[in-house]
């Protein structure tokens, strides 16, 4: 593949061939030289028109581990505040000799739509509630790296799944790997087409968590909510916030995941997400091996 604009346009042999290539970044990270030299030839520009802590600078570590040139932009910063388009943004940048692109920005579609007028490969980190493929990518890779293996694990993911392209991607990585998945939520945070992709619904947390090997839990995404969606942030914590009680009450022990940033006291308490239970700074840490991995494929069908 030329981008990575969504999970759903790659195939199961596309993640095996990333993770491997990631196992092998993960061993050159923990080395005293955490450089390897293999992209000195490649320029990179980090476009950014939604905020980020994680996703941005661990694909900008990634690239510098790879010995890219990398270019920042955000989009606050910049002339798309005195109107300039997307198109011709990145039409400018890429002037500059630019070879890649990896982009977050607020409007679903966004990499797909860009990647019809410009030349060079693209790389979605984030587009609004579509897609986040780089995030389901080390989310899979970190539950093969706890529990040995993604298949045939049974994965929930609970909360917000309506505004979620973390949700969506996950959905999408975890089925092609043969996992089981379900989604846990208010149905006014579960979107009408979900089951149509093969995961079945579950309103009671209790019997989701019961259920599972490992709980995705998503943060509740203020800033695409709309008053009437879910009726305050104190009931949902009551019905779909996870605490230390509520696990200890479980038959077994759980993986609890959470793309970040949290919200600390409403999807999950302090004692789950500082425990050994949780898995989610082992995610942010596998992000740059993952990410290091998918660019470094990509940019090898560059220098083809
Ligand atoms: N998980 C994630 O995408 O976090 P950021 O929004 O901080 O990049």
């Amino acid at each position: 593949v030329q981008h990575l604009l969504g999970i759903k346009y790659i195939t199961k042999e596309d993640i095996e061939l990333i993770f491997k290539t990631a196992d092998h970044f993960k061993e050159v990270i923990n080395r005293p030289i955490k450089k390897v030299p293999s992209l000195r030839d490649i320029t990179i520009a980090n476009l950014f028109f939604e905020n980020s802590t994680r996703t941005k600078l661990s694909f900008e570590l990634a690239e510098k581990r790879l010995s890219a040139d990398v270019i920042n932009f955000s989009a606050a910063a910049s002339s798309v505040k005195k109107g300039e388009t997307l198109i011709d943004t990145v039409n400018n940048i890429l002037s500059m000799k630019v070879d890649m692109v990896v982009m977050r920005h607020p409007n679903p579609g966004a990499g797909i739509f860009l990647s019809k007028h410009i030349n060079a490969s693209i790389v979605n980190a984030g587009d609004g509630a579509h897609e986040h493929p780089t995030q389901a990518l080390l989310d899979s890779f970190s539950i093969r790296e706890r529990l040995g293996e993604v298949a045939g694990k049974n994965v929930v993911i609970v909360g917000d799944i309506l505004h979620s392209r973390v949700a969506l991607s996950n959905i999408y990585a975890l089925k092609l790997q043969g996992a089981n998945v379900k989604v846990c939520g208010p149905k006014t945070l579960m979107p009408k087409y979900i089951e149509s992709l093969g995961v079945e619904v579950e309103l009671d947390l209790r019997k989701a968590l019961q259920w599972c090997d490992v709980a995705n839990m998503l943060r509740v995404q203020n800033e695409r909510m709309d008053i009437s969606y879910f009726p305050s942030t104190r009931e949902y914590t009551q019905q779909y916030g996870v605490d230390k009680a509520l696990l200890e009450s479980l038959d077994k022990e759980i993986v609890i995941m959470h793309p970040g940033p949290i919200n600390r006291g409403v999807e999950i308490t302090s004692d789950v997400a500082d425990s050994g239970q949780a898995i989610i700074l082992d995610q942010v840490q596998n992000g740059v091996a993952v990410r290091m991995a998918i660019i470094y494929l990509l940019a090898s069908k560059i220098k083809q």
